[in-house]
């Protein structure tokens, strides 16, 4: 059988020289390819011919365009099916769902929108904000009102919303036992101390992914991170989307 899968032209390229040309040059560049189905075009991912099956499903598709608050948010819809289905994969363990960091807290909330979470706790982690002190790099929706913001987007009373620097802030609140992980610190001092206080807590068969392990802008990410989960016996699958994957062996 063959699929005649969706596409998705999406607008979240980072590091353009100019956009409109790049946005020309892609088109162009589609209109060659003879069976133009199963495009994806965003997120610095360009590629065709492929089943796009999250793009199927419509409680996936509902869940991102409720969640995602812009467009660039929503160009990360690959990213965004490898986290749920990460924590699908981790939903048959007896363990919590950590974030470092949440950000908004969309991916949470789409995660948290599709997979049952009311038998678990759900940590998520973030500074909230950004001065010129702080070495993370400052983004637009930083405000002293973001934590806030995250925290009415949450609900439940098992999402528990730390505000504060990882790893330093995990000493306030953090789970024991942990089925899915989701690193997105943009640094990697800050991914390589929450590995030390967390990962011993990931249980076999967790799964945790790393969203900047694959960018080559991120490289000391990449570079730390193979080092350290190889000096424990485990492999990063490195993904076209940009992250890492790792399942969690005994
Ligand atoms: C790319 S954003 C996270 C996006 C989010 N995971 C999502 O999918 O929507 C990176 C976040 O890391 C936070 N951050 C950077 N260094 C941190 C640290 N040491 N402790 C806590 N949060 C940190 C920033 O405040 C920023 O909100």
């Amino acid at each position: 059988m063959k699929l005649l899968p969706p596409s998705f032209l999406g607008r979240a390229f980072f590091g353009l020289l100019d956009g409109d040309k790049f946005l020309a040059a892609r088109d162009a560049m589609l209109d060659q390819i003879q069976y133009r189905h199963g495009v994806f075009a965003s997120d610095n991912l360009i590629t065709w011919d492929k089943a796009l099956g999250f793009l199927r499903e419509d409680a996936f598709a509902h869940a991102v365009n409720k969640n995602t608050t812009t467009g660039l948010e929503r160009g990360t819809v690959w990213r965004l099916s490898t986290l749920v289905w990460a924590a699908r994969q981790a939903a048959h363990l007896d363990g919590d769902f950590v974030e470092c960091a949440c950000y908004r807290g969309s991916s949470a909330r789409t995660v948290a929108d599709l997979v049952d979470i009311s038998g678990r706790r759900y940590f998520l982690y973030d500074l909230f904000e950004h001065d010129e002190s702080m070495p993370h790099h400052a983004m637009a929706a930083h405000s002293a009102t973001l934590y806030d913001e995250v925290r009415a987007r949450f609900p439940e009373p098992n999402v528990i919303i730390t505000k504060g620097r990882v790893p330093d802030s995990l000493a306030q609140a953090a789970p024991e036992r942990i089925a899915f992980m989701h690193l997105d610190l943009n640094n990697a001092e800050a991914e390589i101390g929450a590995l030390e206080v967390l990962w011993d807590r990931i249980l076999p068969g967790g799964v945790l992914v790393l969203d900047d392990f694959g960018w080559a802008s991120y490289g000391k990410q990449h570079l730390a991170e193979t080092a350290w989960l190889g000096a424990r016996g485990h492999h990063i699958l490195e993904m076209p989307t940009g992250q890492g994957l790792v399942i969690k062996h005994a």
